[in-house]
């Protein structure tokens, strides 16, 4: 039965690949050395950890140092944000509505702190404005933090305007790009970001395991006291089979990426117009941007019935898809990116997510779209 289950909430999380596990594996039971012993059993779990950076590190062209292995994305939010914004106290930060919840919650930290951030509103498609931003910019301004590609519909930000911007003002521009790789360049030597956060689990590695890409000459305060790791950026002992296992997810992901791009806009139209032959195009909405959105994530509405009972009847159909950031998943609590985004109450109560992965097949997108249409009639006939 678990088998003819379809994941189709890559999104959330991913399974770790085959390949991952395997890199994984010796450094559980053989090269089990902490990295700050001397000894060979230390050594060798260093030159492990010194090879996996400089492996990420050659994929973003971004130096090896300029990498910090953290906990996953909420770290690395949150490492970026309070390592920047330190003496909180009249201080100003910018950034928008539609952010993760470990961008918005930490921002509110910094309010209770005494520092004031504006929340830049997005559009119908969910898609800040560069000049929204430069009208923000105030001499206080210490951290600009917009992420790569939302998480929940998909949307792509102009980062190259919003990072160039930063850089006139001299202010630090933190990315959130945990949905990013493999799905949207990321090549540091050419985009205008300062600070980049990333996780594994997103892109079929280990959960617990990301990084904060630091750009040489950022000013960073570790928020973590202890040991001396990550060049004092981020004590603990550190997790050396998680960090080879992402740095081998993150050579897959970034692995033919035009190819599988090609592949998921196929797999989305497919989706869309096989929904539309089957229901017609008024009974669904597609949320986000219609161009620029990250490959994998297809956010639609079903006007009329409830995300949760969608969810609920597709699951128990065989489907595991969502209606969000994973977050949000468990209340009922109306999306925080919908609303932002203005849509329709119904629209926005209504609102699923589909996220696919690159071995997403044909066939269970076609599987998905009957599934839709049955609990769609049943349903709306009640
Ligand atoms: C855009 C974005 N930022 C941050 C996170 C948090 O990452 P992690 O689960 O690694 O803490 C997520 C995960 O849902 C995300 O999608």
């Amino acid at each position: 039965m678990e088998n003819e289950f379809i994941y189709i909430d890559h999104a959330a999380t991913t399974p770790v690949h085959p390949d991952v596990l395997q890199a994984m594996q010796p450094y559980f039971i053989e090269m089990y050395g902490n990295p700050s012993s001397i000894h060979r059993f230390g050594q060798k779990a260093r030159q492990a950890i010194d090879a996996s950076r400089t492996r990420i590190a050659g994929l973003l062209s971004c130096a090896a140092d300029e990498l910090v292995f953290t906990s996953g994305g909420t770290e690395s939010n949150n490492l970026a944000i309070r390592g920047t914004v330190t003496d909180s106290l009249g201080k100003h930060v910018i950034t928008s509505t539609v952010e993760h919840h470990a961008v918005l919650h930490v921002c509110r930290e910094l309010e209770r702190l005494g520092c004031e951030v504006t929340y830049l509103p997005v559009n119908e498609q969910g898609m800040v404005k560069p000049e929204d931003v430069r009208a923000a910019i105030r001499e206080q301004t210490a951290l600009i933090s917009i992420m790569y590609g939302n998480n929940e519909v998909g949307t792509l930000q102009p980062i190259e305007e919003i990072g160039t911007l930063a850089r006139e003002h001299g202010i630090p521009f933190h990315v959130d790009a945990v949905q990013a790789p493999g799905n949207a360049e990321l090549l540091l030597s050419r985009l205008p970001v300062d600070l980049m956060s990333l996780s594994a689990h997103k892109i079929r590695g280990p959960k617990g395991i990301g990084a904060l890409y630091v750009r040489r000459g950022t000013q960073l305060q570790s928020q973590l006291f202890g040991g001396s790791q990550e060049r004092k950026r981020r004590a603990g002992t550190e997790n050396v089979a998680s960090i080879v296992g992402f740095a081998t997810a993150m050579e897959l992901a970034c692995e033919q990426t035009t190819r599988k791009h090609t592949w998921l806009a196929s797999l989305r139209k497919l989706l869309i117009d096989r929904l539309i032959e089957s229901m017609g195009s008024d009974s669904f909405v597609v949320n986000g941007h219609p161009q620029h959105h990250l490959p994998h994530i297809v956010n639609i509405s079903f006007p009329g019935i409830r995300a949760e009972t969608m969810l609920m009847n597709l699951d128990l159909e065989g489907i595991a898809a969502s209606s969000g950031s994973a977050c949000s998943a468990g209340s009922l609590e109306p999306s925080h990116v919908l609303r932002a985004m203005s849509l329709p109450e119904s629209v926005q109560a209504s609102a699923v997510r589909f996220s696919m992965a690159y071995d997403t097949t044909e066939k269970e997108i076609l599987k998905i779209v009957k599934k839709i249409e049955t609990i769609y009639h049943r349903l709306r006939i009640k």
